[in-house]
């Protein structure tokens, strides 16, 4: 499936896609022929030498990565996935810094047109994310290199379409699409007047919310200044009203009970453990009484075979994602009790995948792997 095209997209020159085509192509060729190589030397060799000395077979993804990690198949697999994930990044980087002047100022053209764009220069970015660049992309979120910039929009609206090949859909919405149809089929009588959607990077979670519930105010944030400053001028090109805020997710500055839902869409594994329960009793000061808070993120681990939960659990130690795989062993419920939510009220479940339904007519179909290839994803929230 081609990306859509809108107005700040960057244009990809004849030998920058043949560059571009191939990490796809690569990564595509690792994440199922040489993945399921790594699958075979994990049944076929790594298991049965574990078993026969420890006499039980490995119980869960720490042990699977013990031994595999001594296996030189998955060694390769593993060196080669980093290297496809760096080549990913630089393909896009250098088609980006070529038009990075016209793509700044045709962002400063959309100020004032729709929505609002507010930046804090002043803000301090976390450790969390300054300590590393998050998944391997150069400078990550919050990186500027150039006045007013948008370069990490730009790089990651096109990296993580490449990342995902193409599975989240032309826009990369499927995480929206799938929580806003979630959320209706779960609230049908639900008209929230303002919702806020936190961690938006370029607004491809946002927008779903302006089209799904349309008579709302939308507002949506992100640590990174370059990320709201594309993801306005984004969404402005694809006529869409949201007003966008380069905030902390952890204490922002909007009046207590401001909003009716309070989302967020593959952000929370890329917090921290200190950071998470403030996140939530943010959402817990934000919401009105009888809100609603849903963060979505990939698929629910604890309940993937000890092989399954093993494979995404790579980003923790490889991709500069460190906590993902705590994430996943957080009592999140228990948390979000901690925030201040009535324990009757948390909800913890799985929403499938908008363009799996689609695609597959209402067959239900669960599989683990890439975010960009999962059919069903974890939906943790409360109402107020
Ligand atoms: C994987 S992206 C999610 C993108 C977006 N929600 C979507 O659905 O496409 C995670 C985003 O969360 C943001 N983020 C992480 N921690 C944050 C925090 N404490 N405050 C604000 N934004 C944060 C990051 O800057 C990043 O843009």
């Amino acid at each position: 499936m081609p990306q859509f095209r809108h107005a700040m997209l960057v244009d990809v020159a004849h030998d920058e896609r043949s560059r571009q085509d191939f990490t796809a192509a690569f990564k595509s060729h690792l994440s199922s022929n040489v993945a399921a190589g790594t699958k075979l030397a994990y049944e076929r060799r790594a298991k049965p030498t574990f078993a026969r000395t420890a006499g039980r077979a490995p119980q869960d993804r720490h042990e699977v990565r013990r031994i595999l990690s001594a296996d030189s198949y998955y060694q390769a697999a593993s060196s080669l996935k980093r290297t496809a994930q760096e080549l990913m990044w630089d393909s896009v980087g250098d088609c980006v810094e070529r038009q990075l002047d016209r793509l700044v100022a045709r962002a400063k053209t959309m100020r004032g047109r729709k929505g609002s764009l507010r930046t804090d220069p002043k803000l301090v970015v976390p450790r969390y994310h300054s300590a590393v660049d998050i998944h391997c992309m150069p400078g990550g979120y919050h990186g500027e290199i150039a006045r007013d910039d948008v370069y990490a929009g730009a790089l990651y609206d096109r990296g993580i379409y490449l990342f995902s090949m193409g599975l989240r859909g032309e826009l990369n919405d499927d995480f929206g699409q799938s929580l806003v149809a979630w959320t209706k089929r779960t609230f049908p009588d639900f008209r929230p007047k303002r919702i806020l959607d936190m961690g938006c990077s370029v607004g491809h979670g946002t927008l779903p919310w302006v089209d799904g519930y349309p008579k709302a105010e939308v507002h949506a944030f992100d640590i990174g200044a370059p990320m709201v400053r594309y993801a306005h001028a984004r969404a402005v090109a694809l006529g869409k009203t949201v007003h966008y805020s380069q905030q902390n997710a952890e204490r922002t500055d909007f009046p207590d009970a401001h909003f009716d839902l309070v989302v967020s869409q593959i952000i929370i594994h890329e917090t921290s453990r200190q950071a998470l329960p403030r996140i939530l009793r943010e959402c817990h000061r934000l919401l009105k009484p009888g809100g609603i808070m849903l963060h979505m993120d990939g698929v629910d681990w604890a309940n993937l075979d000890p092989y399954d939960a093993f494979v995404p659990d790579w980003d923790t130690y490889f991709n500069n994602e460190p906590f993902i795989g705590p994430m996943h062993d957080l009592d999140l419920p228990a948390l979000a009790v901690e925030a201040g939510f009535a324990r009757k009220n948390v909800i913890f479940t799985s929403a499938t995948s908008a363009r799996r339904d689609r695609e597959n007519q209402g067959r239900r179909e669960l599989t683990s792997g890439d975010f960009g290839n999962v059919g069903a994803f974890m939906v943790f929230g409360a109402v107020k």
